[in-house]
């Protein structure tokens, strides 16, 4: 493999700390070098330091000249259903007349048409798919993807779901109580047929499970049953909680020791308090509230509450027909009031911990990842304050560039 050298950058900036997320005020801790380089080797970062402190005789390296450009790391997209057929246009052209999403998901409509049409698609058609989106959130600087199946709801499909993800590289994650099938009348139903069919096979294709827990979905017993158990098959655990109603979610993901909640736009001040003396993560989704006109999640309270936050797109055809992470970041600033730094610690340290990665990306430094993403800026804070602009230059993975914006 060939070694890689990003020499004369205008700024190098990266989360402190050696591992592990950050939270309180260790959250804006994000280490700015000027005039910097970054050296990769074999897939991981060696160096990166001021340009002063470059070692000499390197050998044959590929350079790249960094004049005038930023370097962050890799971003880390922790939260999205990228897998899924077809699209939810139609809907979106509803939605702009006035339906609401709860209404037209109990209507038969919103998951479960992307349902129809992830069925119908088959796996390779899934896979190719997921590549392309993947391809899309790349070009936005995202280096690292979870996925969610959740739109199959059947034993094959599921599966399908999640061996698309992991082939288009994705992080799998198994969302099979997403929502109760037509197939089904009850959700207890459901979620038994899910852990007696399909658990032992996605147990050995998924990193973690995840429950959607809403009303018109599942309640906190059938996702604790769910969880309980895709727990003792050995998945790390998600939930998707508080989007419009608060139906014990925190408290569940807390007693569950899960990894994350993500939504919280419901969230009231008791929620805020009870997740900051935890150790899940609060996932946010501010283009998921922005898509679908709700409430922006209470950002700025849980971080001064000193709880763990991250940031990802939710990228799915329903809610957040969104695969940009610096759009993300952008309204973390503009609509919940987090810093620039706040931002960029919670879409990539604090990301690559909801993962289970955070030794090994989310940062630039020496034995992480070389996952390096280029700003067609000086100044690195352009990834939020560029409002859905193209701000992106360069994205190098594993060392390698991946993508380069052309003219
Ligand atoms: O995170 N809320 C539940 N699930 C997804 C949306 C799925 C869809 O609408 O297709 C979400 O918003
Ligand atoms: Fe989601």
């Amino acid at each position: 493999m060939i070694d890689l050298l990003i020499r004369d950058l205008a700024q190098v900036a990266t989360p402190g700390g050696a591992s592990g997320p950050l939270r309180g005020s260790a959250l804006r801790d994000v280490q700015v070098i000027d005039d910097a380089f970054v050296l990769c080797r074999e897939g991981s970062l060696v160096a990166v330091g001021p340009m002063r402190d470059l070692p000499a005789n390197l050998g044959s390296v590929e350079e790249i000249d960094g004049r005038g450009l930023a370097a962050i790391p890799g971003l880390v997209d922790c939260h999205t259903h990228a897998c899924f057929g077809g699209d939810r246009v139609n809907e979106f052209s509803l939605r702009a007349g006035g339906a609401s999403y709860e209404e037209l998901h109990a209507a038969g409509g919103g998951i479960l048409s992307t349902v129809r049409a992830t069925r119908e698609a088959g796996e390779a058609e899934l896979t190719r798919l997921t590549l392309r989106h993947r391809g899309w959130m790349r070009a936005h600087g995202t280096t690292t993807f979870e996925g969610k199946s959740g739109y199959g709801l059947d034993h094959d499909t599921e599966l399908a779901q999640l061996r698309a993800i992991r082939a288009a590289g994705g992080v799998p994650t198994w969302l099979g109580a997403h929502t109760v099938p037509p197939e089904f009348d009850d959700a207890d139903a459901y979620v038994d047929f899910l852990l007696a069919d399909v658990l032992p096979e996605a147990a050995q294709l998924a990193e973690a499970a995840d429950v959607f827990l809403e009303r018109g979905s599942f309640d906190a017993l059938q996702a604790r049953r769910y969880l309980e158990a895709c727990r003792d098959a050995g998945l790390a655990l998600r939930l998707h909680g508080d989007q419009f109603t608060e139906s014990g979610a925190i408290a569940l993901a807390i007693d569950l020791g899960a990894r994350s909640v993500d939504h919280l736009e419901a969230t009231g001040p008791a929620g805020v308090a009870q997740l900051a003396t935890s150790d899940v993560t609060g996932v946010l989704l501010p283009a998921s509230a922005l898509f679908l006109a709700r409430p922006m999640p209470p950002a700025r309270a849980l971080a001064d509450a000193g709880a763990l936050i991250a940031l990802a797109t939710d990228f799915n055809p329903g809610s957040a027909f969104c695969d940009s992470l610096p759009l993300v970041l952008s309204l973390a600033c503009t609509q919940m009031k987090l810093a620039p730094e706040e931002a960029l610690v919670a879409a990539t340290a604090n990301a690559a911990h909801v993962l289970g990665r955070a030794g090994r990306i989310g940062r630039l430094r020496p034995g992480f990842a070389a996952d390096v993403v280029l700003l067609e800026a000086a100044d690195w804070r352009h990834v939020a304050y560029h409002l859905g602009g193209d701000i992106v230059h360069a994205v190098v993975e594993g060392g390698a560039v991946t993508f380069r914006r052309t003219a």
